[in-house]
C-alpha cells in the first residue's frame, strides 16, 4: 500500500533588497532586533530612529565567530519564548554575517519558521551573507555545518553603517565583491579595476552590482544544487588556509583573497585563464591591502585538508576555477598533480 502526499506547491519567496538610507518603517507585530554589543553601541540608536513596532525587543549575543554556536541560538530562542513571540512575529538581523546567519537560523526553527529581515552592517554581509537565505551556525565539527535555507522577507542595505567599519573588515568585503565579478561579470570587474571603492558613489554601485550578481545566481539555484557553488570561488583554498592558521591569522575574506589567487593560478595551469588576467585580479586585491601570498609548508597535507570542505566527498574535491574573467567552471576532476604543482610553486614568483 502507498499513500501519496502531493506537495508540488509553488511558493513565492521573492523579496526586495534595498540599497539606500533606511526609510522609517513600522511593523504592526512583535519584533526582536538581534545584534551584538559592538554593533548596538555604534548603530542601534540610528536604527531605532527608523524602525518601530507594536512591541520591540533587543536581543544581544556575544560578538565574534566563536560565538556563532548553539549557546547564542539558545539565548535568542529563550528570549523569544519569554516574550511570547508567535508565528506572526518577526526578527531583524542587525550586524555582520555572524548575526545574519544566526538570526536567520533562529527564525527558521522558532515555531517551525518565522519571518526575518536582514539589516547587514559589514561590507561582507551587505554584498554576500545577507542575500540568498543561507543561515546557520558552527559546531565542534566545523563551520556552518548546521543550518537551513530560510529566505529573509527583505534586505535593507544602508551604506551609512560602513562608516565605522575597520579597514581590514572593509577589505574582507572587497574580496567577496571581486569574487562576484570574476566569476560572473567581466564588465563589473573592469568597472572595479577602474574605480576607487573608497568613493561612496562607487562603493554603492559596486554593492548594487555584487548584490544583483548574487541575486541572479540564487534565483537560478536557491539550494546550491549547481551554479550557486560557483560563489565558493576562492573558498576551497581559503578554507584550508583558515584551517591551517586556526581561524586566527586571517579574516574569512582575506583567506578567500589568497584562495582566489590560488584558484587563478590553477586556472592558468589548466589553460582556462590568461596569465595577464590572473595578474589583474592579484593587483586589484593588492590595491585593497588584501593578502595574496601564503607559505605552504606541506602541499600534500594542504591537499588532504580539501577533503574537509563541505562540497567535497570522500574521494572527490570540488574546485571552482575561473574561465577567463566573468565565467567559471565547477569541477571535481582537477588533476591532483596539477593542483600540487600549483601549491608547490605558490608564492615563489
Ligand atoms: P562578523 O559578523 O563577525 O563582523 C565582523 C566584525 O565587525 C564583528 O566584530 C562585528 O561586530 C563588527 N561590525 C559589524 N558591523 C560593524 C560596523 N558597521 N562597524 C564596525 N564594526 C562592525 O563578520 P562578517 O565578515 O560580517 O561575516 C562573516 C560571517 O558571514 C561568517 O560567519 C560567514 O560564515 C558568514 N557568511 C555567510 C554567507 C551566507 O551566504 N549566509 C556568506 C558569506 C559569509
Ligand atoms: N556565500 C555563498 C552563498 O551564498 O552561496
Amino acid at each position: 500500500m502507498q499513500v501519496n502526499i502531493p506537495l508540488k506547491q509553488v511558493v513565492d519567496n521573492s523579496y526586495d533588497i534595498t540599497i539606500d538610507t533606511i526609510k522609517p518603517v513600522h511593523f504592526d507585530t512583535k519584533v526582536a532586533i538581534i545584534t551584538n554589543p559592538k554593533v548596538a553601541g555604534l548603530h542601534l540608536a540610528y536604527l531605532l530612529s527608523k524602525v518601530t513596532a507594536k512591541e520591540l525587543y533587543i536581543i544581544t549575543v556575544p560578538d565574534g565567530e566563536e560565538y556563532k554556536n548553539q549557546d547564542s541560538i539558545n539565548i535568542i530562542l529563550e528570549s523569544l519564548f519569554n516574550h511570547k513571540f508567535n508565528r506572526k512575529s518577526m526578527l531583524i538581523a542587525f550586524g555582520g554575517g555572524v548575526i545574519g546567519d544566526m538570526t536567520g537560523y533562529a527564525a527558521s526553527i522558532y515555531q517551525r519558521g518565522i519571518n526575518f529581515v536582514q539589516i547587514p552592517t559589514t561590507l561582507l554581509s551587505q554584498v554576500d551573507a545577507s542575500v540568498g537565505g543561507k543561515t546557520g551556525m558552527n559546531n565542534s565539527y566545523g563551520k556552518n555545518l548546521v543550518g537551513a535555507f530560510h529566505q529573509p522577507k527583505a534586505v535593507l542595505i544602508d551604506p551609512h553603517f560602513l562608516s565605522t567599519l575597520p579597514s581590514r573588515e572593509f577589505g574582507a568585503g572587497v574580496a567577496e565583491i571581486v569574487k562576484m565579478a570574476v566569476t560572473f561579470n567581466k564588465d563589473f570587474f573592469e568597472f572595479l579595476e577602474s574605480a576607487d571603492l573608497k568613493d561612496s558613489d562607487v562603493l554603492q554601485e559596486a554593492i548594487k552590482q555584487a548584490v544583483q550578481t548574487k541575486a541572479n545566481v540564487v534565483a537560478q539555484d536557491e539550494k546550491e544544487n549547481g551554479i550557486r557553488a560557483a560563489l565558493n570561488y576562492g573558498h576551497t583554498f581559503g578554507h584550508v588556509i583558515e584551517n591551517e592558521t586556526k581561524y586566527k591569522k586571517y579574516l574569512h575574506g582575506e583567506a578567500v583573497s589568497i584562495g582566489m589567487v590560488m584558484a587563478n593560478e590553477t586556472a592558468v595551469k589548466m589553460g582556462l585563464m590568461d596569465k595577464n588576467e590572473a595578474l589583474r585580479v592579484k593587483s586589484f586585491l593588492e590595491k585593497y591591502n588584501l593578502p595574496v601570498s601564503y607559505k605552504i609548508s606541506d602541499s600534500e597535507s594542504f591537499y588532504e585538508t580539501f577533503f574537509l570542505d563541505k562540497k567535497s566527498s570522500d574521494s572527490q574535491i570540488t574546485f571552482i576555477i575561473p574561465v577567463g574573467l566573468g565565467d567559471v567552471k565547477i569541477t571535481d576532476s582537477c588533476d591532483k598533480e596539477l593542483v600540487i604543482s600549483v601549491l608547490n610553486s605558490f608564492g615563489e614568483s
